[in-house]
Order: C-alpha cells, then sequence, then structure tokens
C-alpha cells in the first residue's frame, strides 16, 4: 500500500453530493472536519466516514475553526507518522478555548494502537474510534455531545463497510478507490498493521463490482482496487479462511485473479489499478489477467523490504531474494512494459552492511520506476520489538536510506527517460500543477504525462506523442484522442 502520510489532504465535499436538507435542518447544519493520514486505505475509510456522517447531516468543512466535529484519521506506521498527529492535536487546543462544543475525535490506527492511552495522553480528544467501528459513530458523538468520552475500538472479522457508499470527497471526479479486503493476517515482524487492523476479510465480490459498474456510470474513468495484500483476496461465501475450505467451496470461491477480472469487464473504457501485491502470493494467473486486459493497468506495486534473504526471514517476509527475482522475472515474461514500484526499509533490526548491499544490488537488478523508502521504526507490540534488538544507530539507518534513495534517483529517471519517443494512452486526470495550459494525466505505467490543454478536458482518454521528460514526468503533444 502507497504509504502516503506526508500528504495529509483536506477533504472537501464534492459538489454534486448536495446534503439532505431534512437532515440537515433536524442536526441543525453541523461541520465536519475531517483530516487523513497514512496509506489510501485510511483515506478510502475516510470517505466511509463522510458518508455515515453525512446521513446525520454534517457537512464537510477545509476550515476547522468552523468545525463542530474535528477528525483525524490517523496512522501508526511509523513513530514520526504518529508525532505528526500529536502535533496537529495542538492546532485545536486553542479552538476548544472559544468553541467548548466542538469535539476533537481520532479515528483510523493510532486510535485503534493506544485505545483508552489516547485519553490520557491526549486531553484534548473526546472520541477514540478504531477503523472497524465506525458504524457507531453517530451514537459515539452523542455519548460525547452529553459531555462523556466515547471510544470504541472493537476489531471485527466480519466488517467489510460492503453496503456504504462512500462520498467521494477530494476526489478528483476520474480516479477512485474501492477496498476489497481490510485486515492483514500476514505478522511481517517490523509491522504493526495486523495489530491496528485486525484480521483479513475480503469483501462479497458482486459488491465490489456494483461499486465500480456505479463509479463508471458517474463518470469516473479509474478504480483502484485496495487491500493490504491484495493477492490473498478471497470470497468463499462469507468468511471462510482458506485452511479450511473443502474441494467444492474453494471450486466456487472468487480469488484475486478472478475478481479482477470481473471488474476489468465492467467496461473497457474503466481502467482497473490494485494495490498492495505481496511477493509471496502474486500468482501467475494474476499476471495473465492483467496481461489479457487492456484496462488493467500494467503497474504493479511490489514491495521487497530488503534485498536479503536473511534479513528477509527476520522480517516473517514469506520469501527469499530469488523467489522474488523469479515473481520479477514473471512480470517481464507475461507482461511485457510493465511499471514496477516497491517499499524498501533500511536498518532493520540486525542488518549488516553486506545485507544493506544486497539491497543496492536487487535494485540495480530490477531498476524500480519508482520506490518508497523508509528508516525502520521499531513498533510496539510487533514481533520485531518482541523478539530483536533495534541495534542499528539512527545515523547508520539514515546513511543506508540516502544510498538507497541516490540509487532510486538514478532508476527513475532513467525508467521515465525510456518513455520518450513513445507514444502512449494517457487517461486525463485535470489541468497540470505547474501551467493552467497544460493537461495532466497518467499512463497505464503510472507515469505522469503533461500536454497542451487544446479542447480535451479531465475524464478523456487520449494518445499523446512524448517528446521529452523531467526524472518523473513525461512531456508531449496529443496525436489523437482515443475515445469519443
Ligand atoms: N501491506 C503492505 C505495506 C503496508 S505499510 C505490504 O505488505 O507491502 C507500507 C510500508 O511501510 C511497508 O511496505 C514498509 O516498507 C513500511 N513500513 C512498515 N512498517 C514499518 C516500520 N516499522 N518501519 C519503517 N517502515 C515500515
Ligand atoms: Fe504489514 Fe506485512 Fe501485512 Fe503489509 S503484509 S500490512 S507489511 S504485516
Ligand atoms: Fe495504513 Fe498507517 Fe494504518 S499505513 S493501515 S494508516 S498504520
Amino acid at each position: 500500500m502507497e504509504e502516503n502520510n506526508r500528504n495529509k489532504i483536506i477533504l472537501e465535499h464534492r459538489q454534486g453530493e448536495a446534503l439532505n436538507t431534512e437532515s440537515l435542518n433536524v442536526n441543525g447544519g453541523k461541520k465536519l472536519f475531517l483530516e487523513s493520514y497514512g496509506c489510501q486505505m485510511n483515506f478510502s475509510d475516510s470517505e466511509i466516514v463522510a458518508s455515515i456522517l453525512n446521513k446525520e447531516g454534517y457537512s464537510t468543512t477545509t476550515n476547522f475553526e468552523d468545525a463542530d466535529l474535528i477528525f483525524l484519521n490517523t496512522c501508526s506506521i511509523r513513530e514520526n507518522a504518529e508525532n505528526k498527529v500529536r502535533q496537529r492535536l495542538q492546532d485545536f487546543k486553542k479552538i476548544k478555548k472559544h468553541k467548548p462544543s466542538a469535539l476533537v475525535g481520532v479515528l483510523g490506527c493510532m486510535a485503534e494502537r493506544l485505545k483508552t492511552k489516547f485519553l490520557e495522553e491526549e486531553k484534548i480528544v473526546d472520541l477514540v474510534v478504531g477503523p472497524d467501528a465506525y458504524r457507531d459513530l453517530p451514537q459515539l458523538i452523542e455519548v460525547a455531545e452529553g459531555g462523556q468520552k466515547a471510544v470504541n475500538v472493537i476489531l471485527s472479522k466480519e466488517e467489510t463497510y460492503a453496503d456504504i457508499t462512500p462520498v467521494r470527497v477530494g476526489s478528483n471526479g476520474v480516479s477512485a478507490f474501492i477496498s476489497i479486503t481490510r485486515g492483514c493476517d500476514n505478522m511481517c515482524s517490523f509491522c504493526v498493521v495486523p495489530f491496528t487492523r485486525g484480521r483479513e476479510r475480503s469483501r462479497k465480490p458482486v459488491s465490489i463490482v456494483a461499486e465500480a459498474q456505479n463509479l463508471f456510470e458517474e463518470g469516473y474513468r479509474e478504480v483502484t482496487l485496495l487491500g493490504q495484500n491484495v493477492d490473498s483476496y478471497l470470497w468463499s461465501g462469507g468468511g471462510l479462511k482458506k485452511e479450511v475450505l473443502t474441494e467444492e467451496q474453494r471450486r466456487n470461491s472468487v480469488n484475486f485473479a478472478q475478481l479482477l477480472e470481473q471488474v476489468a469487464l465492467v467496461s473497457p473504457l474503466l481502467r482497473v489499478r490494485f494495490s498492495t501485491s505481496h511477493p509471496k502470493d502474486m500468482t501467475d494467473e494474476v499476471l495473465k489477467v492483467i496481461a489479457k486486459y487492456d484496462n488493467i493497468c500494467k503497474y504493479i506495486h511490489l514491495p521487497v523490504q530488503s534485498g536479503s534473504t536473511r534479513v528477509l526471514e527476520r522480517m516473517n517476509r514469506g520469501y527469499s531474494r530469488e523467489w522474488y527475482l523469479d515473481r520479477i522475472a514473471a512480470i517481464r515474461r507475461i507482461i511485457p512494459n510493465c511499471g514496477i514500484s516497491t517499499d524498501i526499509i533500511t536498518g532493520f533490526c540486525g542488518e549488516t552492511e553486506e545485507d544493506h548491499k544486497e539491497t543496492l544490488s536487487l535494485m540495480e537488478a530490477v531498476k524500480y520506476d519508482f520506490a518508497y523508502m523508509f528508516a525502520y521504526s521499531e513498533r510496539p507490540k510487533t514481533l520485531a520489538e518482541r523478539k530483536f534488538e533495534d541495534d542499528i544507530p539512527e545515523e547508520i539507518k539514515k546513511r543506508r536510506l540516502t544510498e538507497v534513495v541516490t540509487l532510486q534517483r538514478t532508476h527513475s529517471a532513467y525508467r521515465t527517460s525510456e518513455g520518450v519517443g513513445q507514444t502512449m494512452e494517457v487517461l486525463i486526470e485535470g489541468i497540470s500543477k505547474k501551467s493552467n495550459d497544460m493537461l495532466s494525466g497518467r499512463n497505464s505505467q503510472n507515469t505522469v504525462v503533461v500536454f497542451p490543454k487544446e479542447n480535451f478536458s479531465k475524464g478523456e482518454y487520449v494518445s499523446v506523442n512524448v517528446e521529452r521528460c523531467t526524472t518523473s514526468t513525461l512531456i508531449g503533444k496529443v496525436h489523437g484522442k482515443n475515445v469519443e
């Protein structure tokens, strides 16, 4: 999953999703300020929260000083992610002074990790709500409005919010997220997610396909299927685990390759992306489905974490360096021209200089299009915290991270430059950040492509001749409109 906690966004209410005035009157038009941190799953959850509160008559505001409810949807993945939230909470202290009725709620992974401890540590917080408890928000808000602290951090084995239509806040109207699984059963030793998100569960395929269909009818042209490990998606009629399935149940169940195909069939004009793939579970069957459909984007985010088998074992990732490289070879064989990105951690417990060099050499072998890179941050209760010493000094973690980042920069530039001279299909997402005369979109491989606006508009597919590039962006001219 693309970790994104540097880019917090303020969720805005999209036009065209006007609030139900009846409920507005009933609730006196209360305002919600909702800010999200962390991965795409959290942003997707915020759309569920907005939908639940929308029904209660809340409208969203981008100004927390106007808000009756201030919610932070939080991330625990690294210590830094948590520090940012704590800092942000300080900003709300003064609001409470001039508007004592305003409520501050902490949602998501940090809420789940810290539970009632949050209330002791941060006095300003009125509500603590874990990721599986959002249906309970109206009741919790009532409790908090009555002057009591409100907490629900119960994790569920079933909750997928399948029947809740997310309010697409902050969306460009072209791309949307669809959650297909929640939780994670993998227990990578460095990772807090299994503790904050609970057991893995898959969402009913018909509800996923219906959501994609509705989005398409509303004008969306791209969906991203989300899960911590999309390859372990399995629907077998309700919560049954793979290990306990009979032969017949197994035959009747829907796996990720089949789900991907079903979503791809919604329309050839709907692009399908997905995140995150797991090297231990990604099958050739999935790769063949990606190759078979033009509208499934030729882009795979395949986190490696380390290039050393010894470190991967300690990380409990379930694959070796060789296995990972075999999966890369399978991608290159079955889907030529596939964009590949990754996540890398430097300075994990016991990582030697030799191990670090193996990460650099694996990067050389793959030459990723893009990577998210992090220094290891020990998280409470994880296997690594309990079993290993966090023994790599901070300056060594940072130096190794710098080496990884520097190498990746050359690979990203190399991969981007490969696009120059090519003609490629681009889905237009909107005006380019740098110039109002340019439009911006992405090619199938997920690289940003910009070109002169002419009479084109967002949501259209165009064929672009790429003439030049920066390190991460392709620049060209439209050669033709692909689809009327
Ligand atoms: N489910 C995804 C990852 C989710 S977390 C997967 O299996 O790949 C996103 C990324 O954060 C991870 O891939 C990892 O690179 C990084 N990460 C997770 N825990 C971390 C920690 N304790 N310290 C540093 N980085 C971490
Ligand atoms: Fe964390 Fe591993 Fe699960 Fe990803 S697969 S969320 S890294 S435990
Ligand atoms: Fe995502 Fe952060 Fe939670 S990466 S699952 S929001 S710990």
